[in-house]
């Protein structure tokens, strides 16, 4: 039962069973054999191990219990607002710690109202903050501190009240004032009664703070305290755990392993997402990119201090937490964004920016005509990796991906010599692998002037994090990049 539970917390962890199911070669049949044999062949949990490892944890071979590494307690600052479900802190604060976390706690005046600063108090060891204007609290860790400290700010439960103050960035309380100085990932378990819970304007702050990136463990099902029956009800507490868990590690806010290359002080130009290339005004030319490798090494490199500007085309991913995010549509958009971004250390150019676009696009909508389909004429866009690497202010280093199907070593050196980048990541697409595009792992072959290097079929954050690492020392050893 421990080996079960554990075993879907370092799923969790790891990004989900489909990213573990990659990382280990296998499908979701084997996977659920190694749950319900609890065990695992030693080979898969050296590899499990590892990858632990490099998010900050230590993984019992037995257990497979998760324990971080000396020095890296990530710490959650647990914020408990009013309503009934305020007592689940307690639980929630106790089981986080069993993962190893380290709790800083602050409870709002309406959460007083159902437990006490002391029960919460004794159950962390550490002193639960309530007030804003405590000189003494002040003298001991200011409120600035308190946010920057944190590696997550877990809010559970977040009342409405309290959904509405974050969506419009009021900061009249501790807690809230903390919500707004904070830069880790903000993670929501809301609970409140059902009829609150479907009120437009809830929706309307659930569905803005999603679109900023806030994270949601939603409601579950039930009878609530109120006596009514409906959504609003505080998830279960291992579902907030889990949760909390992935976001530590998907925010790449757990403290890195100390050999975890600085990009401190840098600016990195990414692009990522597709393009759309308008046809009329309702129609439009796009591609199945989803945007995912962008914005994870987006992520990646916020997570190791650079500022980052993220320049998206079209996608449903929420921007990682910290990048300046410039939302674009088309290729000659996203081409002027990337100018306008200049300076940058580093670009790395991940859309898929269409080829071609529609000279002839209509203003209004196309209507259909006797004389059969309307006739298109395309013209090349501009080729955004190639300008950034002829460009006056060409930054330091950049990189381009390529997908090709076959003799990827030397289509790819063919394309990083025909752009004129310093690196090509080139991704193998063998038909029979599906697509790379909206997958969630990805093999890739790392192209420069130095011998190619193959990387192991990894997920896109993994390929994320060593692209930074490898940028990150590049850049620290400028004769070593190209
Ligand atoms: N790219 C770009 N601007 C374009 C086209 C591509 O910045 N107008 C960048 C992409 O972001 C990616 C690389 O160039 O980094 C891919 O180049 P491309 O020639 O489009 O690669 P493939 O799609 O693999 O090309 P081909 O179809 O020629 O194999």
């Amino acid at each position: 039962m421990r080996f079960a539970r554990n075993f879907e917390h370092l799923i969790a962890l790891l990004g989900g069973s489909e990213a573990v199911q990659a990382r280990l070669g296998v499908g979701p049949s084997a996977l659920s054999n190694y749950k319900a044999r609890a065990s695992l062949p030693a080979t898969k949990f050296d590899l499990l191990a590892e990858a632990a490892r490099q998010a900050g944890w230590q993984l019992d071979p037995d257990t497979l219990a998760l324990a971080p590494l000396a020095g890296m307690r990530p710490v959650v600052l647990l914020i408990v607002t009013g309503g009934i479900a305020a007592y689940k802190g307690l639980d929630l604060a106790r089981r986080l710690m069993d993962q190893g976390c380290q709790l800083r706690a602050v409870m709002t005046r309406g959460a007083q109202q159902f437990i006490t600063p002391l029960s919460l108090s004794a159950l962390i060891g550490e002193k639960v903050y309530t007030d804003l204007f405590d000189l003494t609290d002040e003298a001991e860790m200011g409120h600035i501190n308190l946010a920057r400290s944190a590696d997550l700010v877990l809010v559970a439960p977040a009342s409405a009240h309290f959904m509405a103050k974050l969506a419009h960035g009021l900061a009249d309380d501790l807690a809230s004032t903390l919500c707004l100085a904070s830069e880790a990932p903000l993670l929501l378990a809301p609970a409140m009664n059902p009829v609150m819970w479907a009120s437009q304007a809830t929706r309307d702050n659930h569905d803005l703070l999603i679109r900023r990136g806030v994270q949601m463990v939603q409601p579950a099902d039930g009878d609530m305290a109120c006596g009514e029956t409906g959504t609003g009800r505080l998830a279960e507490v291992p579902d907030i755990v889990r949760a909390a868990l992935a976001a530590l590690a998907g925010g790449g806010r757990i403290i890195q392993p100390a050999k975890t290359a600085s990009l401190a002080g840098r600016h990195i130009l990414v692009t990522s997402g597709p393009t759309h290339e308008p046809i009329d005004q309702v129609r439009y030319i796009a591609n199945r990119s989803s945007g995912r490798q962008g914005h994870a090494i987006a992520a990646a490199c916020v997570a190791r201090g650079a500022q980052v500007t993220l320049i998206s085309g079209p996608v449903s991913l929420p921007a990682p937490h910290g990048v300046r995010l410039v939302q674009v549509e088309t290729a000659d958009e996203m081409m002027a964004a990337a100018e306008a971004a200049l300076p940058a250390d580093i670009a790395v150019c991940a859309a898929a920016v269409a080829d071609w676009r529609v000279e002839n696009a209509a203003s209004g909508k196309l209507k259909k005509q006797a004389g059969g389909p309307p006739e298109m004429r395309l013209v090349e866009n501009p080729d955004i990796l190639a300008s950034l690497s002829n460009h006056p202010r060409r930054p330091q280093l950049v990189v381009g991906f390529a997908a090709e199907t076959d003799t990827l070593i030397d289509h790819a050196r063919v394309k990083l010599a025909k752009k004129g980048c310093d690196w090509i990541l080139a991704n193998q697409v063998a038909q029979e692998q599906g697509l790379v595009f909206g997958a969630e792992h990805n093999q890739v072959v790392l192209i420069s002037n130095a011998p190619p290097e193959i990387w192991p079929e990894q997920d896109k954050q993994a390929i994320a994090e060593r692209l930074a690492d490898q940028m990150a020392d590049s850049l620290a050893r400028p004769d070593a990049a190209q």
